[in-house]
C-alpha cells in the first residue's frame, strides 16, 4: 500500500508525501528521474541506523553510486550549532554540489538537524524527509520548519526549508518503544480535537490492541499528514491559521518548563494540555467535552513522571512565554470539536481551574 499527498506550498514549490509500506520502489523512480548525479548524503540517526541502516542503504544504492552515510547522535542534543557545523565542514570539505540531495533518515531530531544542513550549505541542496518516529511522520516531517537549539531556548536557529518528498514508511514503527508512541498520539490526538473527531475512535480501537505499524496504523497516520498538509498549505509560515497546531501546547510547554525538560515527555505534556484547553473551552460554552480523551489518559499515565501541583507557577510560567504581551496568554481553544479558534486569555480564574480540572485527571 502507498499514497501520495501532495504538497502546494507556492506555484514553485509542490512536493509529495508517499505513506506506506516499504516504499522502495517509490523511492527509487522519484530520484531516478529528479537526480541526475551520483552522490547521496544520508544524515541518518544512530539508533536507526543500527536497526535498518542496512535497508535504507540497499535502497539508496539502487540509484546512487556513492552513498555517504552520516549517523548522527541520538537524542535532543544533537540540535546544535556545534553537531550542525560538523555536518557542515564534511559536506563542503568533501565537495558537495547544489545539486546532490541530503536525506535525513530518523525522528524530529534528525529531520529538523538535517533539514536546516541542507537548508544552510551552499544556500540549499535538495531534501528528502525519510521520518522514522511517529512523531516525525504525522508531524515535523512535514511543513518545512527546519532548524536546531541554542542556550537561551529550543529551535531558535533555523530556517523554513520544503523537502522535494518525503517517504513515510510505516513499517519502520515496528522497533519503536513505547514512549515514542505516546509522544507520537498526542499529536494525532490533536488533530481529531481540531480538525475530524473521527480520530479519537480510529484510535481508541488501535491502542486497545497492539501497536504495531498495520494498515489501520497507516490509515490514521495518512489521515493526520492530510490534516497537517491542509494546515501549513494555508499558512506556510506560520503568521495564521498555522498557530492552531499549538492546541495544548501552551499548556503542555509549562508543564514540561516546571517539570524539568526530559522528565515529562513532550506527549504526555501535551496530553494533559489538551484535556485543560477542551476544559477551559466547555466553560466558555462550547460544545465539547474532554471526555473524548478518557479512554487515552490510563495509556498516557502509565510512564508519567508526577505532575507540579502549583497552580500559580504553571501560569506565570505561560505568561513568562516571549510570545505573551501585556499578560495576555494566547490559548488555542474548540468553538466545537474540528473548529479551533484563538482565545486571548486574561480570566485567570478560569485558567486556574482547568489546571486544576486536567491535574486532577492524573491523581
Ligand atoms: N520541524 C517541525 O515542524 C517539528 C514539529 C514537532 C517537533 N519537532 C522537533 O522534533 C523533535 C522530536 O522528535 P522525535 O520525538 O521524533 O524525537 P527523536 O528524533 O529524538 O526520536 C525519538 C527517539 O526515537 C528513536 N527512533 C526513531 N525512529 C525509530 C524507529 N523506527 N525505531 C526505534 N527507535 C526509533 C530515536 O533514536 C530517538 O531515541 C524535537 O526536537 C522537536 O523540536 C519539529
Amino acid at each position: 500500500m502507498s499514497n501520495t499527498i501532495d504538497v502546494q506550498i507556492s506555484q514553485l514549490q509542490e512536493y509529495g508525501v508517499v505513506v506506506g509500506r516499504q516504499l522502495t520502489s517509490s523511492f527509487v523512480s522519484f530520484c531516478n528521474d529528479r537526480f541526475f548525479g551520483d552522490r547521496i548524503y544520508v544524515m541518518i540517526d544512530e539508533k536507526v541506523n543500527e536497526l535498518h541502516g542496512n535497508r535504507v542503504e540497499e535502497m539508496c544504492k539502487q540509484v546512487f553510486e556513492n552513498v555517504r552515510i552520516l549517523p548522527v547522535p541520538e537524542g535532543e542534543t544533537s540540535k546544535s550549532l556545534s553537531e550542525w557545523n560538523k555536518y557542515i565542514n564534511i559536506l563542503l570539505e568533501e565537495g558537495v554540489e547544489r545539486s546532490t540531495p541530503l536525506m535525513a533518515v530518523g525522528g524530529g531530531v534528525t529531520g529538523d538537524l538535517g533539514g536546516y544542513v541542507a537548508a544552510s550549505v551552499l544556500r540549499g541542496i535538495p531534501l528528502l524527509h525519510m521520518p522514522t518516529s511517529l512523531l516525525a511522520m504525522v508531524d515535523s516531517s512535514i511543513g518545512g520548519k527546519t532548524g536546531i537549539n541554542h542556550n537561551t531556548g529550543k529551535n531558535l536557529i533555523g530556517a523554513f526549508y520544503q523537502p522535494d518528498a518525503v517517504f513515510t514508511d510505516v513499517s519502520f514503527l515496528k522497533t519503536l518503544e513505547q514512549s515514542e508512541w505516546i509522544t507520537g498520539m498526542a499529536e494525532i490526538l490533536k488533530y481529531a480535537a481540531i480538525d475530524n473527531p473521527d480520530i479519537f475512535e480510529e484510535l481508541e480501537v488501535l491502542v486497545g490492541k497492539s501497536l504495531s505499524p498495520n494498515e489501520q496504523w497507516g490509515k490514521v497516520i495518512r489521515e493526520s499528514v492530510r490534516i497537517k498538509v491542509d494546515i501549513v498549505q494555508q499558512d506556510a509560515l506560520e503568521a495564521g491559521k498555522r498557530a492552531y497546531l499549538n492546541f495544548g501546547h501552551t499548556f503542555g510547554h509549562a508543564l514540561e518548563n516546571l517539570t524539568g525538560y526530559g522528565k515529562l515527555s513532550h506527549g504526555e505534556a501535551v496530553f494533559v494540555g489538551m484535556i485543560a484547553a477542551t476544559y477551559y473551552s466547555s466553560q466558555l460554552g462550547h460544545p465539547v467535552d474532554d471526555n473524548a480523551f478518557a479512554p487515552f489518559v490510563s495509556f498516557f499515565r502509565e510512564q508519567m513522571a508526577e505532575l507540579p501541583r502549583n497552580v500559580d507557577k504553571l501560569i506565570d510560567s505561560m505568561k513568562s512565554d516571549k510570545k505573551v504581551k501585556n499578560n495576555t496568554i494566547r490559548l488555542v481553544l474548540l468553538n466545537g470539536w474540528g473548529s479551533p479558534y484563538i482565545h486571548e486569555c486574561t480570566n485567570y480564574s478560569l485558567l486556574e481551574d482547568s489546571w486544576e480540572y486536567a491535574l486532577a485527571r492524573f491523581n
